[in-house]
């Protein structure tokens, strides 16, 4: 564990040293665009006059958002730009109150194919209430956004964010390639829907390390086309877990490969540690995830792998899931569940899961005995399994 933990160090210092910046960089204070602090005053158009500056910008730039309240409507930070810049926040951005000005937007704040690019610090408020309201309400709602998206970017390095009350996901990462978020912070209620922390899909080399994720869906969830992620000491509670998923959401889907998850605690989560696929048939797989070093507190499901995924139990494929998972790792993974069954393996009848390892696990039911299920699952266990493996 020491040993990674300091590789994964070294690479964050790798990382963020690609950001260091020379004298000669430029600042771009959005105040000098016409921007206000003020909380009412729309800052969009001056915001995009400094990105625009700086994104031609020959030598390294800075935009600077200083302290104050920033009201942004739907923004798209487009790239590529002539050199790396560093968008500093100190203060924070919030949205318009009505949802319905981001509602149908396609996005809230959106980078696209920006490479080089090093956000440090700010305070996101999608203020996204008024549309979790709407979607209970059963009333006709618009579909809603992201807060944070980043699309096809590249070298992206995402420090002290902090994203509140998002519509839907708070940030999704679609089509990158090295990207790493450092002390994320994401906050909102565990009621609200679809509200993921971090989603990652069709992307290479992604980092998430450091973060503390309270939201009403998955803290994080990898996507289809997921390749090379690593996830480290993240806090996640109240939220739907960390998850590799939903695949199968198409027939015709990319993979998921090579996934560390370590170091993490969940407090009071649906989920632990898990991978769900929806009942289809798909080309998609899963293979090579390790989950290590887990620590649950009153988690419903601590380990799971589900391949009848069906969330609200509305229109089901009901089909045998197409989705082939191999060589998935527990290691290490110990604490309390608020169900009795904390291990557990629903596969594919049509493709069981192969090499599914269990190690060192010590898992307890806070109303009595804990249960292992296995379904169409073969694997094997080593070290201390509590409790007894079902594989
Ligand atoms: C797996 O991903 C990690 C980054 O998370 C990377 O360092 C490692 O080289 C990858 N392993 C393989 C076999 O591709
Ligand atoms: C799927 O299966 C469930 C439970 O077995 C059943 O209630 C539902 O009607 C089925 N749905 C379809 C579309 O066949």
């Amino acid at each position: 564990m020491l040993k990674l933990l300091s590789f994964n160090l070294l690479f964050v210092f790798c990382f963020t040293g690609l950001f260091t910046l020379s004298d000669a960089a430029l600042t771009y204070n959005v105040l000098s665009y016409g921007a206000r602090g003020d909380g009412n005053t729309d800052s969009t158009q001056a915001f995009l006059r400094a990105w625009s500056s700086a994104c031609s910008s020959r030598s390294s730039a800075i935009v600077y958002v200083p302290w104050g309240t920033f009201l942004i409507k739907p923004i798209a930070f487009n790239g590529p730009c002539k050199s790396q810049i560093v968008f500093r926040i100190a203060g924070k951005i919030v949205a318009p109150w009505d949802y319905r000005t981001l509602g149908s937007a396609g996005y809230w704040i959106l980078f696209y194919k920006v490479n080089n690019l090093h956000i440090s610090g700010g305070t996101f408020d999608a203020r996204g209430s008024a549309f979790w309201y709407c979607r209970q309400s059963g009333e006709s709602c618009p579909p809603g956004v992201m807060s944070i998206s980043f699309t096809v970017c590249n070298n992206v390095a995402v420090s002290g964010l902090t994203s509140l009350n998002s519509q839907l996901f708070h940030i999704a990462v679609d089509q990158c390639n090295n990207i790493i978020f450092h002390n994320t912070k994401i906050n909102a209620p565990s009621w609200s829907l679809n509200t993921d922390g971090i989603h990652v899909q069709s992307s290479t080399f992604v980092t998430i390390f450091r973060g503390n994720i309270q939201t009403g869906d998955d803290c994080i969830s990898i996507g289809p086309g997921s390749k090379h992620i690593w996830v480290e000491r993240i806090a996640c509670g109240p939220g739907h877990g960390i998850s590799v998923g939903s695949l199968a959401e198409s027939t015709n889907e990319d993979g998921v490969q090579n996934i560390t998850v370590t170091g993490c605690i969940l407090t009071g989560t649906e989920n632990g540690v898990r991978i769900k696929t929806w009942a289809r048939s798909s080309n998609g797989f899963a293979r090579n995830i390790n989950f290590r070093n887990i620590i649950v507190k009153n988690v419903y499901n601590p380990i799971i792998i589900d391949q009848n995924y069906c969330p609200s139990n509305k229109n089901c494929p009901n089909q045998s899931s197409g989705v082939k998972i191999r060589e998935v790792k527990f290691s290490n993974i110990r604490g309390t569940s608020a169900s009795q069954v904390v291990m557990n393996f629903v596969c594919s009848p049509s493709n069981p899961c192969q090499g599914i390892h269990v190690q060192d696990i010590r898992l307890s039911y806070v109303n009595g005995y804990a249960k292992s299920y296995c379904k169409n699952a073969v694997g094997s266990h080593s070290g201390v399994v509590v409790p007894y493996s079902c594989l």
